[in-house]
């Protein structure tokens, strides 16, 4: 399937207003994080992963915490579980640079253990801001971590990613309709084969329901 890249018409926006790019933004979030010592992960850290993709985007994807290859690199998604993203996201014909891709957490934990409440309480704000910013029509959580994040933002009850993913859920978030789609993180399909293939179909659905929405 032939990749394509999202052109879509964005309604003008306060940051454009202003004359300063959504990039401008994202890139002084960015070094916002770099320099950030809220929490004890800077201490550990090799880089800050403050995310990526096109600033434009209508879709935002929306993981945990870097691991040892995204640490390593300063890039979100780069190591196996990444690797699996990339296929994903081509199957529903998007390239990686088409779309923003971010974590809740923009500091890797030693050993990758699981972000702590007060690691995530802290960063949170940067993605708050990067989903001001970039003002997505669609976030697709990746995993029990974000989704939990942004659905207890928007005040859904969240009963764990098997129950949550793979359904449409639209709402307002900070002050802008979006709708939410859950699904697995990327990594379990590393270690499943039944979570591969609930990926595969989720991503399934997201891309029909792209077509529908004329965003592919
Ligand atoms: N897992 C995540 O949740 N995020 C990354 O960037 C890499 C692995």
């Amino acid at each position: 399937m032939p990749l394509m890249l999202i052109s879509i018409e964005r309604k003008k926006k306060s940051v454009r207003d202003a004359c300063v790019s959504e990039k401008e933004f994202l890139d002084a979030i960015a070094a916002k994080v770099i320099v950030c010592h809220k929490c004890e992960l800077w201490k550990t850290r090799k880089n800050a992963v403050p995310g990526e993709g096109r600033p434009e985007s209508q879709i935002m994807f929306i993981g945990e915490a870097p691991g040892y290859w995204e640490d390593i690199k300063g890039k979100p998604f780069v190591g196996a579980a990444g690797k699996f993203l990339d296929t994903l996201l081509s199957e529903i014909g998007f390239a990686r640079q088409s779309v923003f891709i971010g974590n809740i957490v923009k500091y890797r934990p030693p050993r990758n253990r699981e972000p702590l409440p007060d690691e995530i309480q802290k960063c949170t704000p940067y993605l708050d801001s990067q989903i001001r910013v970039i003002q997505p029509k669609y976030i697709v959580t990746l995993g029990n971590y974000s989704t939990a994040y942004i659905f207890s933002k928007v005040a859904l009850p969240f009963s764990g990613i098997t129950q949550a993913h793979g359904k449409f859920y639209e709402t307002s978030i900070l002050g802008m309709r979006v709708t939410i789609f859950p699904t697995f993180h990327p990594s379990a399909s590393l270690y499943s084969a039944k979570y591969k293939e609930q990926l595969i179909r989720d991503f399934r659905t997201l891309r029909h329901e792209l077509e529908q929405k004329r965003l592919v």
